[in-house]
């Protein structure tokens, strides 16, 4: 058992937060796999700012995935707020993750 915060996590195999593939179907079974830590699809601040139908979609999730972390990528201090305050109010992950962004060098 170890702890992020308040959340308990049952061990520290953790799934990496990947776009594209982290949906809830392919949560379940790594879930169902033994995985302590599981992460979800990136999902844009801007996209929920704006009620994007598809992104709220992606925010699906089940009671067994718990405990479960959600990643909100975003630069613009107004739009990653109003995400993170629904994303909290409307799914209640146990975790939100926030990713800031990678910029390369040109
Ligand atoms: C297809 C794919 C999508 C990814 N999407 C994200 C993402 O949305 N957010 C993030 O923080 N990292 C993302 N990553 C990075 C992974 O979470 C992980 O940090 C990276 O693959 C390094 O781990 P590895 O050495 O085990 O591959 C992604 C990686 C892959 C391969």
């Amino acid at each position: 058992m170890w702890k992020i915060g308040n959340v308990e996590i049952a061990n520290q195999v953790v799934l990496a937060p990947m776009a594209g593939i982290c949906n809830s179907a392919y949560r379940r079974i790594i879930k169902e796999m033994g995985c302590g830590l599981i992460t979800c699809e990136m999902v844009s601040d801007k996209a929920i700012y704006y009620g994007s139908k598809k992104t709220i979609d992606m925010l699906a999730m089940t009671e067994m995935e718990r405990p479960i972390s959600q990643q909100i990528f975003g630069s613009d201090t107004e739009s990653f707020v109003v995400a993170a305050k629904y994303i909290y109010e409307h799914m209640k992950p146990d975790i939100i993750d926030i990713n800031m962004g990678v910029q390369c060098p040109k």
